[in-house]
């Protein structure tokens, strides 16, 4: 079939939706996320391997789509992120070719690594896994016992600051743990706090303080040293969002102190954090490498959504996820 539509695939894909993509057209794959070393595309490179391919259709998960890209005459560019910044969406608007993405891919993902956290960090599980596995349980003369005493989860308090897709999906899970949930979004009018001061309110009310907003302006470091000093003695802090919109330094202190409890976190600035950083040190602190969205689901899901958007441009329904819907009308 010469007319048939060819789609050039660099992001992992799974499931239905590569099969909704298989029925709509060509698939030529080729997943960044298999290559050893990695391999990030750039615009440049796209632009050949969509020209050898004769691909009219672009999924991507994190090469770089710019400049060259836009001269492929493309009838949509699907970007398998939830915030679609790998795309020069400016660039590709000029081109007229819509631009789709996968909100919310990770959602369920991320929300789980934050409960895994909090239970990790809550009941000192590495510590103790360290223990058995050094043969050092009655380390220091002490039965585990002793040691790793801490308070039930249920019947404490959460508090969600930034109730978008992960939030809501942390929100329902500490619900299902016997936990009160008390959220701060100023954009979300279901949450239940709004404004900066009603943030410093809750913050005093939360055994567990989580961070799910996205990073701007107004939250890059939102939760600084009075933040900290507003939570509860013995309060327990989760950021599986970005480093960004905590004050690491603040932080340190309030865990040095001892007044926070302790600390889970998945991301760090330049994703990285120095082997001799305090945060290491610390045996309440729990510290993952950006793996909350790491899922086979998240594929499957960004799969999903991106196919079924393409096959609805295809057919030349309006899609559901395109950031820049005014080049279809
Ligand atoms: N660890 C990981 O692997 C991983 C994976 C996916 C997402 N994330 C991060 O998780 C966070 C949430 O992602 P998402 O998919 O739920 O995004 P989302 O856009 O669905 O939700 C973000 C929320 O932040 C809220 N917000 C905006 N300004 C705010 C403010 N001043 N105060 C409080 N809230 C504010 C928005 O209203 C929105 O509800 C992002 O920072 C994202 O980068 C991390």
């Amino acid at each position: 079939m010469a007319d048939r539509h060819k789609a050039f695939v660099t992001a992992p894909f799974r499931g239905p939706g590569m099969e909704t993509l298989q029925s709509v057209a060509e698939v030529v794959y080729d997943p960044w996320i298999e290559q050893i070393p990695l391999r990030i595309l750039n615009g440049e490179q796209l632009a050949e391997r969509l020209r050898a391919e004769g691909a009219d259709i672009l999924i991507v998960e994190s090469d770089s789509v710019k400049g060259p890209v836009f001269e492929v005459p493309l009838v949509a560019i699907g970007s398998c992120r939830g915030d679609p910044n790998n795309v020069d969406v400016a660039g590709a608007t000029a081109a007229g070719i819509p631009v789709l993405r996968a909100p919310g891919r990770n959602a369920d993902a991320v929300a789980e690594l934050t409960m895994a956290l909090m239970f990790a960090v809550n009941r000192w599980i590495v510590p103790a896994d360290h223990d058995v596995r050094a043969e050092q349980v009655y380390a220091g003369g002490k039965i585990p016992y002793q040691r790793y005493r801490a308070w039930q989860l249920a019947g404490r308090t959460a508090g969600v600051v930034g109730l978008g897709a992960v939030g809501r999906a942390a929100a329902w899970r500490f619900a299902g743990l016997g936990m009160r949930v008390l959220s701060y979004d100023p954009y979300n009018p279901d949450a239940t706090h709004h404004t900066p001061a009603e943030l410093d309110r809750m913050l005093g009310e939360c055994d567990v303080v989580s961070m799910h907003a996205v990073v701007t302006p107004e939250t890059e470091r939102l939760i600084g040293a009075a933040q900290f000093a507003a939570m509860k003695d013995g309060a327990i802090f989760l950021n599986t969002a970005r480093a960004m919109l905590h004050d690491t330094d603040a932080l340190v202190s309030a865990l040095q102190s001892g007044h926070l409890g302790g600390a889970g976190l998945d991301h760090f600035e330049g994703e990285h954090i120095a082997a001799d950083h305090p945060l290491c040190a610390m045996q309440n602190v729990v510290l993952t490498p950006h793996i909350g969205g790491a899922t086979y689901d998240t594929e499957a899901n960004h799969s999903k959504l991106i196919a079924d958007d393409v096959a609805r441009i295809l057919r030349g329904d309006k899609p559901v996820n395109c950031v820049n819907p005014e080049v279809l009308s």
